[in-house]
Parts: structure tokens; sequence; C-alpha cells
């Protein structure tokens, strides 16, 4: 049986850090009048609004989402809408409702509708300290500690039971931290690494809210968007895993990423304070075997930390005008 054409998307949380650059290549992709954007309080920048359909919903709220997913016949979401970790652990009963009734509403709807796909993103978040922290397996302990994590672990699940059971294609990455140059990240633990690059345009100094030593997995927003829409454009025959893949470019600590930035910025200098999130990546790989991604729809990222860097800094030069 031939795939089933994409034909009509629509992405939640499209005004968030990741929704934001996706839908803008959606649109670009597909055409701006068959990319629904649609976002819960943020209004929408003026590109997004002005280069196809924004509509507000509020995903906890299913007739909100339906109404939306009826006017425009939508047949695949991307799923984007969600509490991120630090923020859940500060309101961990709006990050389940979100995270989860969210998902379960938008998973529900395309269920009924006989939907062609859908993307719901978990994240390294779904591992755990008992996770082996070097090489972070495909398949692995999961026991997360934090909220953020709970939903994320309970999310893949969901998707794979929608897939096994009624048969929905539902499709999702274990995103590492996400690095953009264009909307700024919304209350995560890897925030720093994006936050970093606007103080030492600006200021030359930034006090980092985690250890310099802090190794994380991370990448570059133009890989992200890339592994996004491979994995969605990917054939299903070739698919054995589909909610749970886990995703890696590069890895490294602030420190690694302060003697980066100084490569460019001589005079630029870091300060440590951590805070409560410094608990957050310390329960986080440090880096990701990711070799299934690779060998199930031909996964391989482009940015290092070099190429990364070099560019953020030539991005951000022009919007902070320095
Ligand atoms: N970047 C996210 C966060 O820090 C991880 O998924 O919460």
């Amino acid at each position: 049986m031939p795939a089933r054409e994409m034909k009509h998307i629509l992405v939640t949380g499209a005004c968030g850090q990741i929704g934001s650059e996706l839908t803008l290549a959606l649109r670009e992709r597909y055409g701006g009048e068959n990319v629904v954007a649609t976002g819960h309080r943020t209004r929408p920048s003026a590109v997004l609004r002005d280069s196809g359909p924004f509509e507000f919903i509020d995903v906890t709220k299913r007739e909100t989402v339906e109404a939306v997913v009826d006017k425009y016949n939508i047949d695949t979401v991307y799923h984007m809408a969600a509490i991120l970790s630090a923020v859940g652990e500060e309101k961990p009963q709006l990050a389940w409702n979100v995270n989860i009734n969210g998902l379960y509403n938008v998973l529900e709807i395309a269920r009924e509708r006989d939907m062609v796909r859908v993307f719901c993103p978990s994240s390294i978040a779904a591992f755990g300290p008992e996770t082996p922290q070097e090489n972070t397996p495909q398949e692995t302990i999961l026991r997360p500690k934090t909220m953020y994590g709970v939903t994320k672990v309970a999310g893949e699940l969901l998707c794979d039971y929608y897939f096994a059971r009624f048969g929905l294609d539902v499709r999702g990455v274990r995103y590492p931290g996400i690095i953009s140059s264009e909307t700024l990240p919304g209350g995560g633990t890897t925030d720093y690494a994006v936050e970093i690059f606007y103080e030492a345009l600006k200021h030359k100094r930034y006090t980092c809210f985690l250890r310099d030593d802090t190794v994380l997995p991370m990448m570059y927003m133009p890989d992200c968007i890339r592994a996004t829409i491979m994995l969605m454009e990917a054939d299903p025959a070739g698919l054995k895993h589909h909610a749970d893949f886990n995703l890696a470019a590069f890895s490294f600590a602030p420190a690694d990423l302060v003697a980066e930035i100084k490569k460019h910025i001589p005079e630029f200098t870091c300060t440590y304070e951590p805070d409560f999130r410094q608990a957050i990546a310390d329960s986080w790989p440090h880096t990701i075997d990711d070799s299934t991604a690779r060998e199930e729809w031909g996964w391989e990222p482009e940015y290092d930390l070099a190429a990364m860097t070099e560019d953020m800094l030539e991005k951000l030069r022009d919007k902070v005008k320095v």
C-alpha cells in the first residue's frame, strides 16, 4: 500500500522555540495555506502570521483543537505544544495537564479522523539517573525524576500504543537541547546554551545556571528541523521504532561553549551560579547513541559545536545590533 500523503498540516506550539521555525520550514515545503499554525496565548510573529493561517487553541481543551482540525480538514499534526523541564518542576500539575492530557486529546482526534500521521517529540529528559550516561543506548532504563520526563516517557508509550492498537502512524524523537537564533526557548534546562550567545554579544559576560562541567547532548536548530521532517517523510516500511528515536548531534559542557565563543569574542567571561536546574541536568545523559535513527531513516547531523557557534554569532549579531 503506498504511503498516504500529508496534505493539510497542523502545528501546535507554533509560537515556541521549535514550532516557530518548523512551521516556516513546513510552509516552504508544503505551501503556506496548507500548514496551520496554532498557539495558546503567545502572539505570533509577523512572519508566522503572514505566511499562512494562524489560530489560537488550548490543547487541554479538546473542542478548541477539534474546531481547527475540522475547519482546515487536517490530516497531519506536529504536536509541539509542551511545558519544558524547568517550568515543569515549578508547575508539575500544569506540566501533566498540558503534556499528557494535551497529547491524549491530539491522539484521540487523530484516531477518530483516521489521520495520516502525527509527530510528538520526546526528549533526553525521558532518561534518568539510573540510565547509562555515556552513549546512552536506544533501549535503556527510563526512570526520569522530573515531571517533564515522566510525561515524556508516558507520552512515548502512549504514542506507541496508538500505533500498535489503532494503527495511527505516530512518530517522535528524543530531542537533545536545541540551540536556535530565532525564538527563545521557554523554561528548559538547556536554555543557557541560547541565552549565553545574547549575553556574550550584548554584555561580554554571562552567569550560567549550570556548573561549568555539565555535559549535555545538544543540537542546532537547522539539524532539528531537518531531522523532524526527515522522520515524518520516512518510508513507514523502514521503521521498527515509532515515537522514541534517540537523536544526537554533539555534546558539550558550558566551559566548552565558553571556550568556543571566546574564539570569536576574546573578552567574553562566564561565571557559574548553579540553581535547581543543576539537579535536572545531572540526571540526564552526556552523550547519546542515535544509531537506530541512522539505520531506520538515514539520520546524520550537519552541525558540530564550532559550526553552530559561528552561525549563531553571525545570525545574532544582526539581531542584537552590536
Ligand atoms: N531542552 C529541554 C529542556 O531543557 C529538554 O527537552 O527542558
